[in-house]
Formats: structure tokens, sequence, C-alpha cells
């Protein structure tokens, strides 16, 4: 069993705030039409901000191993910390604030309700508004106590090889399990388009989410909660291989979903007492009067 026994408080929180890892991100995936001052930002590697997001990968792709994953799962699945309404969950979940961080001007829970009202202003269907409302919900994991890079980052399998169009892939070097006869061949412990249910993915906020909400929300909504993280599958295709074709077709929804996720960064922030009564009907709506995290 590999697991990281004593972490130092530098190797939980590399970074400032979570934010910083979706800035990351967006300079790595840019919305179409500012593609060049974004790519320069990419280039940027001397900047501070981008030394913590690096550290951070090399403590998520070192760390995150198979037996990881699979004590996490045990670890978190038992539900046994919080029992909340999903409202009050969101609430709390924004008590994940972070002031040192002066590029984040948006909170948690005005990147919740921007990324809602982006998908309701374009007409989806109500569930799918509600998704992009809870998406986030799993990263209180962070408020129990989590490493921030076995809450956020990018996520990807573990037990079979790792992809070199996963971001830092060089990291992946000081993995055990890219030593390990087991899980380090392109399909591990897997088969040939075995489909992703049958696949563990690395450990995180989407993953933990999904087994929140898996009996209540429609199988395009889990699709998008649990896999909205893996980018070297719905932005690269690393990983065609493991999946079959109801994976291919669910995941046009993911595809649907990452924008409003990345860009929706509306110039007024929305006002969550004003929102929340239309919320809290679509909560009612599709989910129970409490979940357990
Ligand atoms: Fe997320
Ligand atoms: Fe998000």
């Amino acid at each position: 069993m590999y697991t990281p026994s004593v972490l130092s408080q530098e190797e939980i929180t590399p970074l400032q705030s979570i934010e910083l890892w979706e800035d990351d991100v967006l300079t790595r995936y840019p919305e179409a039409g500012e593609p060049a001052k974004a790519k320069e930002a990419f280039r940027n590697y001397d900047t501070p901000e981008r030394d913590t997001v690096r550290e951070f990968y090399r403590l998520n792709h070192k760390y995150q191993t198979y037996d990881f994953v699979m004590e996490k799962r045990k670890e978190f699945l038992l539900f046994n910390r919080k029992e909340l309404k999903v409202w009050d969950a969101m609430e709390f979940l924004n008590t994940l604030v972070d002031d040192s961080d002066p590029d984040t001007d948006l909170d948690q829970l005005q990147h919740l309700l921007q990324t809602g009202e982006a998908i309701r202003a374009d007409g989806h269907p109500d569930w799918f508004i509600l998704t992009g409302f809870i998406h986030d919900m799993g990263k209180v994991l962070c408020l129990f106590g989590e490493p921030q890079w076995a809450v956020v980052g990018d996520t990807f399998p573990v037990g079979c090889a790792h992809s070199d169009k996963i971001v830092y892939p060089e990291y992946f070097e000081n993995n055990p399990d890219s030593k390990d006869p087991r899980y380090n061949t392109k399909y591990g412990v897997y088969e040939h388009g075995c489909g992703l249910r049958n696949v563990h993915m690395s450990w995180g906020h989407d993953e933990y989410l999904y087994q929140i909400t898996k009996d209540y929300l429609p199988e395009p909504a889990l699709y998008m909660i649990r896999y909205h993280s893996f980018y070297s599958q719905h932005r690269e295709h690393a990983y065609e291989h493991l999946m079959d074709d109801h994976d291919r077709e669910m995941f046009k929804w993911v595809d649907k979903f990452n924008p409003y996720d990345l860009y929706s960064k509306s110039p007024k922030k929305p006002v969550a007492e004003e929102l929340r009564p239309y919320y809290e009907a679509l909560i009612a709506k599709y989910l129970p009067a409490t979940i357990r995290l």
C-alpha cells in the first residue's frame, strides 16, 4: 500500500487558492477568439503562480495512485461527516474563501451561480441548469482537510498507463504505479472498450459529487459531474481505448458543459439571495431534502 503518510502543510496546500488551478486550465484552453493573450500567459513559465501550479501537479501526479484512490473511496464514500440541505452545503462550500489571492474575484457560490445562469440563459433543460449550479460542490473535500491535489486538478484514469496528453506528464515518473507492471501498460487492469463505468479515475471533487448525486440526476448530468475535469479525454481524446459507445454518446454532454464551466464570466456578479428561490425549487425537484457528505 502506497499512501502519503505524513504530508507537510506545503504538500497539502501548494496553491494559494484552489482557483489558481482553474485559471491555469483557462490558459491551456482559452475561449475561441482570445487565444493570443492566453498563449502568451501560458508560455510565461516564470510567474510565481505558474510555479505553484507546477508544484501542485507534481504532488498530484506523484500521489494519485491506484491504491490512493481505493483508500479515498473507502474513507469518503461512507458519507459520515455531515448531513445538510443542498443549499446549506453550497453555503458550507462557500466558507472556502481565500483572501490571499487578489485575482480571485468570485467566490465558489458565484462561480456556480454564473455557470447555472449561463446555461439557463441558453435555454437548456432544468436538470442541466441544476448541474451547472452544483457541479463543484464536491470541493467541500477541502474543508475536510484534504490536500488540494486530491480535490481539484485534471483527473485521469488510475490502474493503467498515464497518457502524455495529461498536463505535466513528466511528473508521473514519481508515481509508483508508473513502475508497477500491473498498472503501467496501455490497458493495465482494464480491457479494450470496457467503458468508463469500469474505470477508476484519480480522486477528487468530480467523483465525490457523482457518488453523492448518482441516484437522483439524469445520466447526462452525472457524466458532466463525474468527468468535467477529465481534460485529457474531453479535450485531447487520450483514452478513447477505454470508452464504449455509450460513453461517447454521453461525452457529447460533457463537451457541451465544459465551456460553461470555463467561460461563464459575466461582468455582473450574481446575487445569491435573489437567485435562491429559483435554485431551491430545482433542488427540491431533483434532489433529496438533505444530502450526506
Ligand atoms: Fe470542477
Ligand atoms: Fe467549475
